[in-house]
């Protein structure tokens, strides 16, 4: 095979140096621009993980650039005068120019014929490859020259940073946040090779200006973070080369490859350097490009297809951590009134890939220190007792609002059940509500509740309007509060234009066919253009009328005895139809600026507020964006959860979307608790998270660094309403069962079972 491979970075002779040792027949050429002795760049990392894998596609290479390693275990975290270390992580770094070393050698050994201060322009001299790889970095020619093809983006961050060497040795990977006059300064560095240290300095865009940055030319740069670190540096200078600013280019691409053109590395794909090194990345691309090429020797479509469909998930799921760990070092800003420990875990869980879980393994210790510290809040915060040693798993923390406490951080979220008979609940909830309290959550929310028979999604929704529904709600509180821990929350809603509708399962949010009643809304714009009933345009009398439906519906929930009442102002409901501008088109005092649209949710919660008793807690529901254009976005959830809190709302339910059929959401694990993080710091109201939320690990991990406050789960408590119990279970954790069930305090839980011999 002929293959020609632009570029000659990790990637690409890497790649040659595969193909070569796999088929020594092959010819390969790698086409360089720079002289085989440019340095630029300074250390890379691998972590164990990555390195196995280079051990066991090329233990001759492995051996090589392991011969240069420098190991580390632990994290310090300096902050605010402290010094946090998390250790157990496992992490080697060596120079960018030991390993362009290492790689060069062997591909000289092997007969790769490597071309350097060549520069490729265009792709006419490899007409005569069978496969032609673009391994040309991040600003790639190959990709440039086919971008019809491989579709790419390169999505641009606001941070800017500088990479830049040291000659301190730093004895661990650390973290330093510095404030000046300027903004905070992050610095991640860490040794590569005895005496040299890659030190990147990160910043805002608006620190960055402020301290004359954007005007700074290498020198100046130096002289900056000299200056700026040399406390940090002790005595130590910084060492530049190429250093200089720039803003993180995350690059992604719709296709890898087009008939015999590949891509691989920082080409094809780029991950925030707070994640790891893009070297390993390019390694691996590397190994499965090889890989694949040999699984498919007849037909190198396949192979690149192969190629693709090995790598492309992997890489995926690497971007989204890389996503949500340089989104906080973006927010950093936010994190720094926290208490140390609580910092450093924020810190370490950020990208979501490491969970308080994968750090009891790690790191035992530390997340002792964590999960006491988390008891100590817990026990100010509520005013009881909780147990030091050893402390509790974080989710099993007591909570507290006004006079409610929580026994802890889980809560079963409202889940519509489409079973009540003219919005009179029945033994369907009550085994559904009831087996979930038994099945040990904290707080279990009752299905959205409607205030009046016209604001009901379906005919078969549930309601607080008229005086039956109150004893038949009363029936399952008093269950609740009977045989459990927990405490029951009423959600009162109104479904304003997405009223009228089948139950869910017979089609979501589509119409009723006999054409159901009359909604209302924000204003007269349809869910489903042409096909869903037109909304009235709520009148000042409409409003008054529903303001007294929630009052009413409020004092019905108090009679019932709920411990605390949230107003769903979410999913393009009533209230939420007043604050998307994607479902407010009004002229009047309630349209227009979020002030405006936000006149009338407020003026319902003011009212509700009223009835409500003090010593009670309420809540409120959120769209945090609706994930469609022209739409409500994170910031925008920021100022409505401050104007919820001025207000006195004590909680804010952090969901998002579903107010508009058009929606393209981001799904993935969490995918919503960003927003509930963000308003709990921005704002400084408590949070709950919820969406995609499914192990407890998650939730240990979203509450000992300060994300929420409560988790809410809906799915996974509908597959299991003993999800708390079984939690507990698998944690350790003591959870006492209702009398009726002590037997199984004795009882070894099995779900699979094997007669001997071989099995899991
Ligand atoms: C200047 C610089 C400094 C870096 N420093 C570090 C660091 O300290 N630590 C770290 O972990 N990561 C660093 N990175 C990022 C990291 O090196 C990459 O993620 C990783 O090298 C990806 O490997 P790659 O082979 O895909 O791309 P690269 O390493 O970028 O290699 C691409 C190669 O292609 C060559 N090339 C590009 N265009 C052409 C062309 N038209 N014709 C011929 N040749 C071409 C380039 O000269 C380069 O040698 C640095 C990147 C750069 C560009
Ligand atoms: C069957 C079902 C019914 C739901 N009904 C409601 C509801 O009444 N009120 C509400 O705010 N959200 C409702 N939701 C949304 C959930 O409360 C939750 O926000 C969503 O399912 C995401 O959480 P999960 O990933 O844990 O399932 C419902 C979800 C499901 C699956």
């Amino acid at each position: 095979m002929k293959i020609a491979i632009v570029g000659g970075g990790p990637a690409g002779l890497y790649f040659a140096i595969l193909m070569k040792r796999r088929d020594p027949a092959h010819e390969v050429v790698v086409t360089e621009r720079n002289r085989p002795d440019d340095t630029f760049g300074f250390g890379v990392v691998f972590s164990d993980a990555t390195i196995a894998e280079v051990e066991s596609a090329d233990e001759e290479t492995y051996r090589a650039i392991t011969e240069h390693f420098v190991h580390w275990d632990d994290i310090d975290i300096h902050y605010r005068g402290q010094v946090i270390r998390s250790t157990g992580h496992g992490f080697s770094g060596m120079s960018r120019r030991s390993l362009l070393d290492v790689l060069q050698r062997e591909a000289a050994a092997l007969g790769v014929d490597v071309r350097y201060e060549t520069e490729v322009a265009d792709l006419r001299g490899f007409a005569d490859a069978d496969l032609v790889v673009g391994a040309d970095g991040v600003n790639s020619t190959v990709r440039r020259l086919l971008e019809d093809r491989f579709g790419p983006s390169v999505d641009f961050r606001p941070n800017r940073f500088v990479w830049l060497g040291t000659t301190r040795p730093f004895p661990a990977f650390t973290f330093y946040f510095r404030e000046n006059e300027h903004g905070l300064w992050r610095v991640h560095a860490y040794q590569y090779e005895p005496g040299h240290s890659t030190f990147i300095v990160e910043c805002t865009e608006r620190t960055w200006r402020s301290a004359g940055m954007d005007r700074a030319d290498e020198e100046e740069t130096v002289a900056y973070c000299e200056a700026l670190f040399g406390e940090e540096l002790e005595g130590h200078r910084l060492i530049r080369n190429r250093s200089v600013w720039r803003s993180f280019p995350t690059v992604r691409c719709a296709r890898w490859w087009t008939d015999n053109v590949a891509l691989m590395g920082d080409a094809v794909h780029t991950a925030h350097f707070s994640v790891g090194s893009g070297t390993r990345m390019a390694m691996l691309d590397a190994i499965a490009l090889c890989d694949a090429l040999a699984a498919s020797p007849h037909s190198p479509t396949e192979g690149l297809q192969a190629y693709e469909n090995a790598r492309r998930p992997q890489v995926e799921s690497l971007q989204r951590a890389a996503q949500a760990s340089l989104e906080w070092f973006e927010a950093t800003e936010r994190y720094m009134d926290l208490a140390p420990l609580q910092f450093a875990f924020t810190l370490i869980t950020r990208s979501l890939r490491i969970t308080h879980e994968d750090l009891r393994v790690r790191d035992p210790a530390f997340l002792a220190h964590v999960d006491a510290w988390v008891a100590e809040h817990a026990a100010e915060q509520t005013g009881r007792a909780v147990p030091r040693e050893p402390p509790p798993p974080p989710m099993f923390t007591p909570f507290k609002l006004r006079d409610l406490v929580l026994s802890n951080r889980v809560a079963v979220s409202p889940m519509c059940q489409y079973t009540a008979v003219d919005g009179t609940v029945g033994d369907w909830h009550l085994q559904h509500l009831g087996s979930r309290a038994v099945g040990g959550a904290g707080l279990i929310f009752a299905e959205m509740t409607d205030v009046c028979a016209d604001g009901r999604i379906s005919p078969a929704c549930a309601g607080l309007y008229k005086p039956e529904h109150v004893g038949a709600w009363k029936r399952i509180v008093d269950f609740v509060h009977e045989w459990s821990d927990a405490k029951i929350a009423v959600q009162l809603g109104h479904a304003g234009r997405k009223g009228a509708t089948k139950k869910l399962w017979e089609g979501d949010s589509e119409p009723l066919d006999d054409g159901g009643w009359e909604i209302v809304s924000a204003s007269p714009i349809p869910y489903f253009p042409g096909r869903s009933r037109t909304p009235k345009e709520m009148t000042r009398a409409d409003m008054d009328q529903a303001v007294a439906d929630y009052v009413r519906a409020a004092e019905y929930a108090l009679e019932a005895g709920f411990d605390l009442l949230e107003v769903h102002m979410a999913h393009g409901y009533l209230l939420a139809s007043f604050i998307s501008p994607l479902t407010n088109e009004r002229t009047d005092g309630y349209g227009g600026s979020l002030e405006n649209r936000m006149r009338f949710p407020l003026e319902v919660f003011d009212a509700v507020r009223a009835v409500w008793p003090d010593e009670r807690p309420m809540s409120v529901r959120v769209s945090a964006v609706d994930w469609a254009p022209g739409g409500m976005r994170p910031e925008d959830a920021v100022e409505v959860a401050r104007m919820l809190r001025a207000h006195d709302c004590d909680i804010v339910d952090v969901s998002a979307g579903q107010t508009v059929p058009f929606q393209e959401p981001v799904y993935g694990r969490l995918f919503q608790t960003p927003f509930a993080d963000r308003i709990r710091h921005d704002v400084g109201v408590a949070t709950m998270a919820v969406g995609n939320i499914s192990s407890y690990m998650d939730v240990n991990t979203i509450i000992a660094a300060g994300r929420a406050d409560l988790c809410l789960l809906a799915r996974a408590h509908l597959f299991d309403p003993y999800w708390t119990r079984h939690a507990a279970y698998m944690l350790g954790h003591d959870l006492r069962w209702p009398p009726q069930y002590a037997s199984v305090q004795q009882y070894t839980p099995r779900f699979a079972f094997h007669f001997g011999g071989e099995g899991p």
